[in-house]
């Protein structure tokens, strides 16, 4: 008895010494390890905290920033990003910082952008991007106008009700973008699209808020917060609904009701989960993956552009007289069409103009899969880059003194000479795979918004509205967006 007593405390005790081992490893010795691999190159950040990494003071940055108003200016990076921000003053343009204990070397820097969005992709990830793509472009895009048509229709109805009154129309947005979403990714099955939808978004916000909270080592592999419990439960609750609708499609097919698995998103998804070639097909996850994807580049982004252009065009009423001038002229009183959504210059100027002032989404994170050289620095392989491009759209060294003020004739001649040739100066929506493949849509949905709005109203600011742009999934008006509607017939 006294034997297996010793023997179980001596085990009790190798078990904590591992532990400890464990965790000074990881929590210590690797990250100092790369604090001192980064600082030899001169790239320095703010200190590693214990398990914490710099989350605890980015969250009080971030609340202390969210609490207070701005004024009505486009200055809005120290409000959006304030950590950035100041580590970026006080670090320079690239510094390492530190989620927990995941290294990120955060680069706000275009000679090193350039570099680091170069990364390889595996052949499965080159054909769902082909398959975003096909169903953001193109015919693909060109069959879902009559549906975007439809439901920015509805949505005008309702106003006629407010013509004259105040309107907060960031809601309105949000419904009418959701809508466009899920009857062009899910078709006939919108309705449940719109509930998946719906998961998602809850599911993202708090990943949102799982993302800067300490995991505690070791007890964090077994005890689970009431978020993580949460998420892992819609996550269940999101592939369950994908998994219905697509059984409902094959079914439909089998019996022979229909003959093919339809030609909306989900769709091409389908068709793709069948493929015959093993190393094509998708599984499942990817089928829901997709869906995410399809989510945050149809959804989230259209509705942020959608929003920060039309606050932009309320308080300059002169580009707003244009861009309506513009609009009679294409299509007159007519609905829009996609020949005519190409010729819309000036109104591709002032939603180019309102991407760099108020990117949708600002950053994107790339995973080093191996030890990477990047310009001059040789970076760690445990190390995340994080790329924040809304600096690089309010940096006056790139822009110019007017970097603040919205100027669209800054686009009048095209890209090139905006950006002075430096491509990078400009990511409207990200370069990354995941962020990019939305963006025809999402400028096209805006524009015909845009025109059918503009065909019917002029409108101004209510002087109720309160300026606080904040990273909320995409970009937002944390109060909302007060305008006031006038009818112009
Ligand atoms: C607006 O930005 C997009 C995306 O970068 C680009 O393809 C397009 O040429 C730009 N248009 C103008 C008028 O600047
Ligand atoms: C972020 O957006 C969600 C809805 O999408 C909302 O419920 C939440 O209040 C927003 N957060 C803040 C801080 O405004």
């Amino acid at each position: 008895m006294g034997n297996l007593l010793i023997l179980f405390i001596a085990s009790l005790g190798l078990c904590l010494f591992v532990a400890l081992l464990y965790v000074l490893y990881n929590y210590w010795w690797v990250t100092h390890r790369v604090q001192f691999i980064m600082s030899s190159q001169g790239i320095r950040g703010p200190p590693y905290e214990f398990i914490h990494g710099n989350n605890k003071q980015i969250l009080q940055m971030q609340k202390e920033a969210y609490s207070k108003l701005m004024a009505l200016t486009h200055d809005i990076f120290p409000r959006v990003l304030p950590h950035v921000y100041s580590y970026i003053k006080k670090y320079g343009k690239n510094y390492l910082s530190w989620n927990g204990v995941q290294a990120q070397l955060v680069i706000t820097d275009p000679e090193l952008q350039g570099d680091s969005l170069v990364t390889s992709e595996s052949e499965k990830r080159a054909r769902q991007r082909k398959l975003a793509n096909y169903a953001f472009h193109g015919e693909s895009l060109k069959n879902m106008i009559p549906a975007m048509i439809a439901s920015v229709g509805t949505m005008l109805e309702k106003w006629k009700d407010k013509e004259g009154k105040e309107m907060e129309v960031f809601q309105e947005f949000r419904f009418l973008t959701s809508e466009v979403t899920s009857r062009t990714a899910f078709g006939s099955s919108y309705l449940e699209g719109e509930k998946i939808f719906d998961m998602l978004t809850k599911l993202t916000l708090i990943i949102g808020r799982i993302f800067y909270k300490a995991n505690i080592p070791i007890i964090g592999k077994f005890w689970k917060s009431v978020d993580e419990i949460e998420s892992n439960k819609l996550e269940k609750m999101i592939l369950d609904s994908v998994m219905k609708i697509v059984k409902q499609r094959e079914e439909k097919v089998m019996t022979g009701e229909v003959d093919s698995f339809g030609h909306d998103f989900l769709g091409l998804l389908v068709n793709a989960y069948h493929d015959p070639d093993e190393k094509n097909r998708l599984s499942i996850q990817d089928v829901v993956g997709e869906c995410k994807t399809f989510y945050f580049a149809g959804q989230e982004t259209t509705n942020s552009l959608l929003e920060w252009t039309t606050l932009l065009l309320a308080i300059y009423t002169d580009w707003q007289d244009k861009a309506r001038a513009e609009v009679v002229e294409v299509f007159g009183n007519q609905n829009p069409n996609s020949e005519g959504i190409t010729k819309l210059k000036t109104i591709t100027m002032i939603i180019n103009e309102t991407l760099r002032l108020y990117p949708p989404i600002n950053s994107v994170v790339r995973k080093a899969v191996r030890d990477v050289q990047l310009g001059n620095l040789v970076l760690p392989n445990c190390l995340d880059l994080n790329i924040r491009f809304i600096a690089l759209h309010h940096d006056p060294a790139l822009w110019g003194d007017d970097v603040h003020l919205f100027k669209p004739e800054r686009f009048a001649e095209g890209i090139a000479k905006a950006t002075n040739n430096n491509a990078v100066a400009f990511m409207p929506f990200g370069m990354g795979h995941r962020s990019c493949v939305g963006m025809s849509f999402s400028i096209t949905e805006t524009k015909i918004a845009l025109s059918m709005i503009l065909q019917r109203y002029t409108f101004t600011l209510s002087p109720t509205y309160v300026h606080a742009p904040l990273p909320n999934l995409s970009l937002k008006p944390q109060h909302g967006l007060h305008l006031l509607f006038h009818s112009l017939d």
